[in-house]
């Protein structure tokens, strides 16, 4: 999947989502925000200039969000989080967000109660996808804009004596018996047993 595609998902299937800021003390402050709409690289959602959250963005220009898919119980469920920056684009998109999101009308009914509104672009940054309703879990990483991915998670090096011992300890049985050893990154929960068990010390963190 490219990233539209999961930007798709957290507009269509997630939307409402858990926002992360920094506040005038320093502090972590979460609310909870819709996610508007997306272009193949980036996200739209709105504020009232009056709020704490407004404050927030414009002093510091980041977020931190993450949100969830409905679903029955934990393994319904696929998440998607993104931390990034964010910047201020006014009242543009402002009729887009309310054509394609209905509901708002009945929040803010008339065109002067948006002038309170502006829109803000999430538009570079690094998401992550974390999908418990496939067997083993499939995760993935994704760049909004022209950010770097960065990666995590763990490698299996040359230093592998193919002993076994970082399968048997894989809740996923995402390492593939190769030469050398092969973690399936896609399947991994960076749980971090295989590093752990292995006395070869061929399990780096990445
Ligand atoms: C489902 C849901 C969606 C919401 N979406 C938004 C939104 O898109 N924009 C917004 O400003 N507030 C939204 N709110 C309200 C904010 O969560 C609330 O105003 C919050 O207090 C703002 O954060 P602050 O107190 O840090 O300013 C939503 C609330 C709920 C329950």
């Amino acid at each position: 999947m490219e990233t539209k595609d999961y930007l798709q998902i957290l507009v269509e299937e997630i939307h409402s989502v858990v926002v992360a800021t920094v506040d005038d003390n320093g502090l972590p402050a979460t609310r909870v925000i819709d996610i508007m709409l997306h272009d193949d690289e980036s996200v739209y959602f709105l504020t009232a200039k009056g709020k704490a959250f407004y404050k927030q963005l414009t002093d510091k220009g980041y977020i931190s969000l993450s949100g969830i898919t409905a679903g029955k119980d934990s393994m319904a469920k696929k998440s998607i989080s993104i931390a990034g920056s964010v910047r201020n684009i006014g009242s543009e998109t402002l009729d887009k967000i309310f054509e394609v999101n209905p509901y708002m009308a009945t929040i803010y009914p008339t065109v002067e109660s948006r002038t309170a509104l502006e829109v803000f672009c999430l538009y570079k940054g690094q998401g992550e996808y974390f999908d418990l309703t496939t067997k083993p879990i499939t995760r993935a990483s994704f760049a909004l804009g022209e950010s770097n991915l960065q990666k995590f998670g763990y490698l299996i090096t040359d230093d592998c004596t193919a002993c076994g011992k970082c399968v048997e300890n894989c809740p996923t049985n995402c390492i593939e018996e190769s030469k050398p050893y092969v973690i399936h990154q896609e399947n991994c929960l960076h749980c971090g047993n295989c590093k752990e068990v292995c006395q070869e010390e061929a399990v780096i963190k990445i």
